[in-house]
Parts: C-alpha cells; structure tokens; sequence
C-alpha cells in the first residue's frame, strides 16, 4: 500500500516527532501554500487515488510551525481555478489577515497570490482553511493545522515527551473512492455533509507506535465539514489541557469522550500506562455506543518502557494574553438561530426584502440568524454592532433541532463547557457547541476593530444562511 506521508513545514526552530519529517523553513522567511487539484492515496490497497484540492500536493496541508511572539508570513498562490483565501481559524490577527472576502481582502483569482503576516499574540492549536465556496473548497482537502508553539521552557510544564498531531476529517466518496458531488440540498437543511470515510492525517492508521511509559502531547483538530467526533481512549485516561488552543486547568477525561465539533480542537496529555505490546483502540463514540469505531489505534511497542509508575499531573499552560471581559458591566446581546428540517422557521429578510419558506428553499437558504438571511454578505447590515474596547455577552439561542458549532472571527471568548466535569470553570473557545434548544453565553472584549464573520462551521448550513457579521468599532 503506498502511503503519503503527513509533511510538516517548520518555521522557525520547533520540537515533536511531526515536525522533524518535513522540510524546514528557515526563521521569518515565509512560507508558501499553494493550493492546486491533486490526488491522493487515501482509501490505499486497491483502490485508485483520490481527486483532491491541496496545499502543497498534499491532505491535510502541512503542518505549519511558529512561535509565540513571532510574525508568520505566509505567501497563498492560488492554482486552482477559482477564486479562493485562507482563514487563520482562531488566530486573532487584525481583519485585512483574516483571510475573508470583502471584509478582508479581494478573493485571490486562479494564478493569483497573496501574503498573508500574521502576529502570533496567543500560543496554540489552530487551523486554517479557505473562506470562499467553502463547503466543496474545504471539503475537497484544503485545510491544514497551524501550531503557534510556548517558548520551550514553558511548554516543559506537561512534561510530554514528544507530540503528536491528529489532523481528523471525513469524506465522502463513491465506489472508485472518488469525491461525491457537492451543494446537495438535503446536507444543507439537516445536519451538513456528512463523510462515509474518516482519516487521521490523510489516512486510515489503525497502529501508530507509541512507547511504553512515555507521556504525549496530543493535539487534535477536527477538519470535517459536518461531522462531530468524541474520541475516547481506554484504559488509558488521557489529560485535558487545552481547548481551541487555549490552555485550562488539567482535567481527566475520565468515563467521557473530548467532543470535537468541525472547527474546534483540543489538546490532550497521554501518559502510556501500558505494557510493551499492547493496542489501544481510539473510538469515536459521538453518534452513540451502537456506532462507536475506531478512528486510530496505539501499537505500544516491545522496547523497555521509558519510565515506571504514575506520573504527576501536568501542570496548567499559561493562558493567552486575552482580555477579561467584564461580566458585570458587560453590554447583552441576544442572537436567536431558526430553520433547517424539522424548524419552525416561516420568513425570513434577505438583501432587505422579506422572503416566506418557499422562496428563500428555492434560493438555497435553510437559516437564518435574527431573521436575516445574507445574500450578498457585503450588503447585508451587521447582527451586531460592538463598542470597541467594551465587555460584551451574547446570549446565542437555537431554536432548531441541530446543533451548530458557532464560530466567531477576530476574538476568543469565555463560555461555560457542559461538556467538561460540573463545576468546571469558564473555558476560552472560538467555536461554541449549541445543542438544539440550548442558549448559550459567550463573554469577550471586543478588541479587535473590524467586520469579523460569525458563522455555523458546519459548512453547508454556514453556505445556506447561517452566517453573519458583527462589527467592532
Ligand atoms: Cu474556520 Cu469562518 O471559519
Ligand atoms: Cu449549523
């Protein structure tokens, strides 16, 4: 079975076992993605290669390395033949480098390019993707992780041995394991795109070796367009420390699962409390026990454990120089998110005129976000207009019967995590899980002046009306 490996770019100096296998890029010189068609090896044995779009000849991208602190130039060359940008998912940079049509910068016609620098303020597990078309653009293969790396001595205080990165997607292929076709109604009203086929790091790997003894760090990014993961380890009872890059209190994950909604990421600290030659089966569990499977297996290998015995608890990162925003004072804002199959949504606005059901199901839009509907997202006014440099809470309702991941440009936010242990503190994320019939509070300084996007990650509800603005200023 041929195999194409997970390349890594590095720029900049960089630790961990993914970066040392990819060519380095020498400090502050800036990296090149070039998104052009391709194809990939991912079902192997007999089946064909796959047609994808990648960055670098390759799916996932490659992983880009940088470190706090640091500005990170990155040259985007268009090859394919349409019109595409980056997105810097999470990362906070100013709006004309967030990689969004209009708000940002013109979209990068085919043959054209565009650099891109990128302050690095907050350390971190981050992504990128394209923010034009983006269910097919992201969907056939362009996204790839970014990793904002702590100086050395700071990341010493997990006390892993090395890392390792699981870039997770899904897709959906035909017999010939090619790309079914796109812009599928019944995906954008219900629960998106679905894959029938899920890779770690571009392939299926059920037996990645690991060392008795040894403590990884595990930073894992979910990449699919619709499809939520929630991976569980046993035996093993790996650490939670970090959510969309931002570090919290260490925390088992005991009897549960970490959720990843598309968009979001975590990082986990694994110690291999095995004997040499034992397999851990990593099962996604989040459709239920009935449809648990493997996405990835742990070979332990024969060699002599690394070392004996319970290790201590890691200690927690430093957090991100954020704002804390100021929940008493805080300006409320109350967003309410309708439609899709098994809604009650009747009407909606869009391009200021007042469309019913069926009119706005023949123009392809199935949400809507405070009775608004973009067409022109350009055109159409912001849900939210922030005072720059003030505290801010927006009550986020759902009012359908999915859940969204609600992601929000430019800023982090504080949220409260159901999923995380009862009384676990507040946890700074990107991108909120909204589960049907949940309201939910996302707190921040709007510090960052722009139009930013916020929008569903599930692609194909982000492309059929689940998008907005808000601005800062
Ligand atoms: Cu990761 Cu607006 O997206
Ligand atoms: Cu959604």
């Amino acid at each position: 079975m041929r195999r194409r490996h997970f390349l890594a770019i590095t720029a900049g100096a960089s630790v961990g076992a993914v970066a040392s296998r990819g060519p380095a890029w020498a400090t502050g010189a800036p990296v090149t993605l070039t998104a052009s068609p391709t194809t990939a090896p991912l079902v192997g044995g007999e089946y064909p290669e796959t047609d994808v779009w990648a960055y670098n000849l390759s799916v996932p991208g490659p992983v880009i390395r940088a470190k706090q602190g640091d500005e990170l130039q990155v040259s985007f060359e268009n090859g394919l033949s349409e019109p595409s940008t980056i997105h810097w998912h999470g990362l906070r940079v100013p709006v004309e480098q967030d990689g969004v049509p209009y708000f940002s910068q013109g979209p990068v016609a085919p043959g054209e390019s565009h650099l891109y620098t990128l302050p690095l303020e907050d350390a971190g597990t981050f992504w990128y993707h394209p923010h034009v078309n983006s269910s097919e653009q992201v969907g056939r293969g362009l996204s790839g992780v970014l990793i904002v790396e702590e100086p050395p001595a700071v990341a010493a205080r997990l006390g892993a041995d090395r890392e390792i990165v699981w870039a997770i997607d899904d897709w959906r292929l035909g017999e010939a394991a090619q790309i079914e076709p796109f812009g599928n109604r019944h995906d954008a009203s219900h629960g998106g795109r679905f894959g029938n086929f899920v890779t770690v790091n571009g392939r299926q790997e059920l037996n990645e070796p690991v060392r008795a003894g040894e403590r990884i760090r595990l930073r894992l990014v979910n990449l699919a367009n619709a499809q939520f993961f929630s991976l569980r380890f046993q035996p093993l009872d790996p650490w939670l420390v970090a959510l969309d890059g931002h570090p919290i209190e260490p925390v088992k994950l005991g009897d549960g699962g970490v959720w990843l909604g598309p968009g979001q990421r975590a990082d986990l600290v694994v110690d291999i409390d095995l004997e040499p030659g034992a397999y851990v089966e990593v099962l996604d569990t989040a459709y239920g026990e009935e449809r648990a499977r493997a996405i990835m297996g742990w070979k332990v290998s024969e060699a002599e454990p690394l070392r004996h015995g319970a290790q201590p608890a890691p200690a927690a990162l430093p957090a991100n120089p954020l704002p804390l925003p100021d929940w008493t004072t805080a300006e409320k804002h109350h967003l309410v998110f309708e439609g899709g199959a098994m809604g009650g949504m009747t009407q909606a606005m869009m391009d200021g005129r007042m469309l019913d059901m069926r009119a706005l199901v023949e123009a392809g839009r199935f949400w809507a976000i405070n009775g608004s509907v973009p067409d022109d997202i350009k055109a159409t006014p912001p849900l939210l207009d922030l005072k720059l440099g003030k505290s801010h809470i927006v009550t986020l309702e759902n009012r359908t019967r999915w859940v969204h991941p609600i992601h929000l440009h430019g800023h982090s936010f504080w949220v409260s995590d159901p999923r995380l242990p009862d009384g676990s503190p507040k946890v700074v994320r990107d991108t909120v899980l909204m589960a049907p019939e949940e309201i939910t509070e996302i707190a921040f300084v709007a510090d960052n002046p722009g139009r930013w996007m916020m929008h569903c990650h599930v692609l194909e509800h982000q492309g059929s009306g689940m998008m907005g603005t808000v601005e800062v200023g």
